[in-house]
């Protein structure tokens, strides 16, 4: 298969390029400097300077593509301030964008990275596919996002995943961090559970995905092992021989999340079923 992929040079894009190439896929990819248009080509990447806003951008790389992926996004950074403003475009117009010239260039399946997030707080259910969806305060143009994509006559994918961690996110590396200087706290009594993926496991439901979800799959993507953050905290802290982490302000959405429906679908299964391997 021919693979067009927006957000290449992300995490979860790095992650998959490697994995699409070894499966004998060839790849085309949007981004957006050009010392990445010449480090992606030098790995065998077919890759062009653009951008997901910039619909012309993607229509030449997307020739002759079977699929295309929508990998990008663009999370402010952390601070009091966080202007979620870019990543809001990037779902409503880039989605849209990407939809239209995908559709233009006779692109046939698509393939879009979502959010477990769109559950809301789900107390100790673990959510499956059909959980009622909510915006919340942060999540609307995510909605909007789904709801383009459930819209559109491609033979549509979509991933929702579970927080990210391992190589490259940096996830792990903060909490060690914090329990290092005292600072990990725990979101409210600390009871609220969390939903991990590696993040090479999230790409390999992506690259099973492209190759071979039914149309008009949604599947969450998340590890085995739905845990609460005391639990997790907890751990992080006895690797790292800090003080048991305190309950903090706060509060966080309770995100159980079941990964049985691509486990049976796709035949995925995470290589790093709990954070206890996950975090070595
Ligand atoms: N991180 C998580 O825990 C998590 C959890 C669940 C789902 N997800 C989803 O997974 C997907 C990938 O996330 P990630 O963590 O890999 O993100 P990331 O590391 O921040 O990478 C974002 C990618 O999007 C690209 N991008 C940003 N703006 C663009 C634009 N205007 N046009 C083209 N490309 C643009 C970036 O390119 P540049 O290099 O040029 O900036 C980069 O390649 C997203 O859909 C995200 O919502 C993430």
């Amino acid at each position: 298969m021919r693979v067009f992929v927006v957000g290449a040079t992300g995490v979860l894009g790095r992650h998959t390029l490697p994995r699409l190439m070894e499966r004998g896929h060839s790849v085309s990819a949007v981004v957006r400097r050009p010392d990445d248009v010449t480090r992606l080509r030098r790995l065998g990447v077919d890759a062009h300077r653009g951008d997901i806003l910039d619909v012309a951008s993607l229509r030449e790389p997307l020739r002759d593509c079977d699929v295309a992926l929508h990998l990008a996004t663009a999370i402010p950074p952390r601070g009091a301030q966080m202007d979620w403003s870019r990543n809001d475009q990037i779902r409503r117009e880039g989605t849209h964008n990407l939809l239209a010239a995908a559709q233009d260039m006779g692109v046939r399946r698509y393939v879009q990275q979502s959010i477990t997030f769109l559950y809301g707080d789900c107390g100790e259910l673990i959510a499956p596919e059909e959980h009622p969806l909510t915006a919340g305060r942060s999540y609307p143009s995510a909605l909007d996002m789904e709801e383009q994509v459930r819209a559109s006559s491609l033979e549509w994918v979509m991933l929702r995943g579970g927080s990210f961690y391992g190589p490259g996110t940096h996830r792990e590396d903060a909490w060690r961090s914090d329990a290092n200087q005292g600072t990990l706290a725990l979101p409210g009594d600390g009871s609220a559970l969390i939903s991990l993926v590696r993040v090479e496991d999230m790409a390999r439901a992506v690259v099973l995905a492209s190759e071979s979800a039914p149309a008009g799959a949604i599947y969450n993507v998340v590890d085995d092992t739905p845990v609460s953050y005391r639990e997790l905290y907890s751990y992080v802290a006895a690797q790292m021989m800090a003080p048991e982490p305190p309950a903090g302000g706060g509060r966080v959405d309770s995100l159980g999340c079941s990964n049985a429906a691509i486990r049976r679908a796709l035949r995925w299964e995470p290589a790093w079923p709990s954070y206890r391997s996950g975090l070595g």
